[in-house]
């Protein structure tokens, strides 16, 4: 049994990964709210230990991890983690009513396999990802190609949009994103009658992402979607979060935002955007086909085949609350797929 269904049978928040060395342990997240308090405790003393042997080995050994000081990490850019931002203290909520999910939550807990697997090291090791000089590159079946800096994204504007993420391993948050709907950029490139599908490509930089010089997965991360999901009004490009440039953990300086879908379509750190004629190849997709579907809506009626996605933990809450058809958007969305058998095109 893999790492994955032990933890599904759990009740607890699965893995994506089906090929990477995920471990229990790494679980550290509010394990008080799934998991009875003798349970929790005991393996709050196993995580103990475990944390004070691997202190040890760094020590013995001096391998810890190469992050910089802080002082290091100013001089070469990096984002300063104990600065918090001057966030408007307006509550926001989404069209249904759910309050945001705080700075804190939103940047603390994420996934970003590029750096790890780790949800609550991503800010620590992604903090001097280098967003800038930074070009995402526009091309294929267009009229006319482009390369955009961040200073030309930003001719496309800045709204917030205050959208739901579910992540296909059963978590859910409220964000508050601020960016612009990918439409007007692909308007501007004008797409050929010949294009259908839209493919985007992330970073590819292992001396900046640990994680690209293991041959768990297929670097670059990719990620797709039909041409009308991406003309969609609701598609967006986050360019920042309450109010604020992206964190470097939530994929700055620039990434995709797709709120019906599972969480990993939602693609970070975008370099390239092509339009293409064929359904192209995604990271997700390429592993494991028959876990990560292309479309990947949020579908509470189609289980993942290690664990039901009927339910989801919204982060900051205990306990689980239903999940919604394509993640509370279906009157918005529905029409894309009708006709279409979503049982088989998941
Ligand atoms: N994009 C890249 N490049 N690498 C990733 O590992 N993870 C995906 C998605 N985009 C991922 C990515 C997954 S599984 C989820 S749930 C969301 O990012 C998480 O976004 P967040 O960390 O901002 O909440």
């Amino acid at each position: 049994m893999s790492v994955c269904s032990e933890r599904a049978g759990f009740e607890a928040e699965v893995q994506l990964c089906p090929l990477a060395l995920a471990t229990m342990q790494q679980e550290k997240i509010r394990s008080s709210e799934i998991t009875p308090e003798e349970v929790y405790l005991s393996r709050r003393r196993v995580l103990r230990l475990g944390l004070w042997v691997a202190a040890q080995a760094a020590l013995v050994n001096g391998c810890g991890v190469a992050l910089p000081t802080d002082r290091q990490g100013a001089e070469a850019g990096c984002v300063d983690l104990r600065a918090k931002p001057n966030i408007d203290p307006r509550p926001r909520f989404d069209e249904l009513g759910d309050p945001a999910n705080t700075w804190e939550q939103i940047t603390t807990y994420n996934n970003f396999y590029e750096f790890t697997m780790d949800k609550q090291r991503v800010a620590e090791l992604a903090r001097c990802l280098k967003i800038s000089p930074w070009t995402v590159r526009v091309g294929g079946l267009v009229r006319n190609p482009r390369t955009y800096d961040l200073d030309t994204l930003r001719r496309f504007g800045e709204e917030e949009r205050i959208y739901r993420l579910r992540c296909v391993e059963g978590w859910s948050m409220v964000i508050p994103w601020v960016g612009f709907p990918l439409r007007k950029l692909l308007r501007e490139v004008e797409p050929l009658p010949s294009a259908r599908y839209v493919y985007f490509e992330s970073l590819f930089d292992p001396q900046q992402m640990p994680e690209q010089n293991r041959p768990f997965y297929p670097w670059p991360y990719t990620e797709g979607l039909r041409l009308d999901e991406a003309m969609h009004e609701l598609t967006f490009l986050a360019t920042g979060l309450y109010g604020h440039p992206l964190p470097p953990q939530n994929g700055a300086p620039v990434r995709l935002v797709v709120p019906w879908k599972y969480g990993f379509k939602s693609i970070k750190s975008i370099v390239k955007i092509e339009l293409v004629s064929e359904q192209p190849r995604t990271l997700w997709n390429t592993v494991a086909p028959n876990e990560y579907g292309f479309y990947s809506n949020v579908n509470p009626t189609k289980p993942h085949p290690r664990w039901s996605q009927a339910t989801e933990r919204r982060i900051g809450e205990s306990g689980r609350r239903p999940t919604l058809m394509f993640n509370g958007y279906e009157a918005a969305v529905a029409s894309l797929y009708a006709g279409m058998d979503l049982q088989a095109n998941y």
